[in-house]
């Protein structure tokens, strides 16, 4: 579309060259599923956040999604040529605005208001903050361009302002409230050190060892804690559906280093459910210079971020994200506010398979990012992006079924397969093949594809 303006929440933005945010994505923006308390991902919501109470935690809720690339990406520390900021993986409304690809767009504003609120609210530490996020990503069961996160965080004040003067009383401090965690008997791997020189720096200028201990070992006992909840939850309603017969094995959970802008040491956590290690969460020891611009220079502390979906996806059992969007009776009468219970599938309707294939255009390059000199770029997200904007919640998944490239020309070719199918109700023939040559038409006409 080439409209100047983009209305959004009330607001009027500004388009160009960067805009790349189809109304039926904006045609999302304020449904705030996750305060509806009888939605399952309200339910989730909830249940998390009962981990993170009050008075040391705040939990939030943001509603607006649109956010500055600097609170994106800059005030995080994401590198000018990190991959996340291209327009094939999020989306824009003009260059210098987005719509959020993670909660963490919102860190320095909460650390700033911890900094602002010491006086009136002294124990409000940390917070919990949910809100929808969106990516450019492909089309199956778990993805979907709108899905939320829900991001926490925790710090400490140290007790003088020469900060490695005072870590060894800081790191007391944070063991002290270590020790004030509830223990728990869950196994949990954890083989690699804290802090390692080159896979998960200490940052040496700003923190001691012993305080970056300390913080880790809060955050970890922090999570695990949340996380065995959750988990604990959803296999009981598991052991309580009849029509389930899934062993109840022991809950297992492992550590493994990770890599984020914003923190150092960074770690995710994993689950081990129905014979795979799932990755539930990112988190880690905030960078310091993100809390010295945050009005929080004496302060040091962990954050995390998590997906709800996924989550919630597992502890009720719903096997595709697109449900989460239906303002279908048969799918939310089945949830309850303080409830985890397992999700009975209405009937499946029929899926409708169909092909396209075609040539790139002789210029086009494919992975590479917009920078490439003179060359069209292709990515596969745009043609995500064109499938979604035609058969919108009507496509169960897209997959690239075959690629090859022509060894006289050069010349590549691909070959999509796309899965049309209703969750309410069968599609006729007509209306699938009407969509099917809408996307056929607008794969040439945006990206000079010669359909074979
Ligand atoms: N924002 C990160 C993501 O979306 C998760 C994260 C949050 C990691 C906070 C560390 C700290 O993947």
């Amino acid at each position: 579309s080439s409209k100047s303006t983009l209305k959004i929440e009330g607001e009027d933005y500004s388009t160009d060259q960067w805009t790349n945010t189809p109304d039926t994505i904006l045609s999302h923006v304020g449904r705030r599923l996750y305060l509806d308390e009888n939605h399952p991902l309200a339910i989730t919501r909830k249940l998390i956040e009962s981990q993170f109470p009050c008075p040391v935690f705040g939990n939030y809720s943001e509603k607006n999604p649109v956010v500055t690339t600097r609170q994106n990406f800059d005030v995080l520390g994401f590198p000018p040529d990190h991959p996340g900021r291209s327009r094939t993986d999020t989306y824009y409304i003009n260059d210098k605005t987005v719509l959020r690809t993670h909660t963490s767009a919102h860190q320095q504003t909460y650390f700033q208001q911890i900094n602002r609120n010491e006086k009136v609210r002294p124990e409000e530490v940390g917070y919990t903050v949910i809100a929808d996020v969106y990516r450019r990503d492909a089309i199956d069961r778990s993805h979907y361009p709108v899905f939320h996160q829900m991001e926490g965080a925790m710090l400490w004040k140290r007790p003088d302002s020469n900060p490695l003067a005072s870590s060894t009383e800081t790191a007391a401090k944070i063991k002290a409230d270590v020790d004030l965690i509830p223990r728990h008997n869950v196994t949990v791997e954890d083989p690699n050190p804290t802090i390692h020189a080159q896979r998960n720096p200490l940052q040496a200028e700003h923190h001691s060892e012993e305080e970056v201990e300390a913080i880790a070992e809060h955050l970890k006992r922090s999570l695990e804690r949340m996380v065995i909840k959750v988990f604990t939850e959803g296999s009981k309603a598991a052991a309580a559906s009849s029509d389930n017969n899934i062993e109840s094995e022991p809950l297992k959970v492992r550590w493994v280093e990770a890599y984020f802008p914003f923190t150092s040491p960074s770690w995710e956590l994993e689950v081990f459910w129905q014979g795979d290690w799932l990755e539930i969460l990112g988190c880690g020891v905030i960078k310091q210079d993100l809390l010295i611009n945050s009005d929080v220079p004496n302060r040091v502390g962990w954050a995390f971020g998590l997906g709800i979906e996924r989550i919630a996806m597992l502890l009720f059992n719903i096997p595709d994200i697109r449900l989460f969007w239906s303002r279908d009776e048969r799918f939310l009468s089945q949830f309850r506010a303080g409830e985890i219970t397992r999700f009975k599938p209405f009937s499946k309707h029929p899926a409708s398979y169909k092909d396209v294939a075609f040539w790139l255009p002789p210029s086009a390059v494919t992975g590479g990012s917009s920078a490439a000199g003179g060359a069209v770029p292709f990515h596969e997200n745009d043609v995500m992006e064109v499938v979604r904007g035609i058969g919108g919640d009507l496509v169960e998944d897209v997959t690239l079924i075959d690629e090859f490239t022509h060894p006289k020309s050069g010349r590549k070719s691909m070959c999509y397969r796309i899965n049309y199918r209703s969750l309410e109700r069968t599609l006729t023939n007509e209306e699938t093949n009407e969509m099917h040559n809408k996307v056929r038409e607008k794969l040439v006409g945006d990206f000079g594809v010669e359909l074979r």
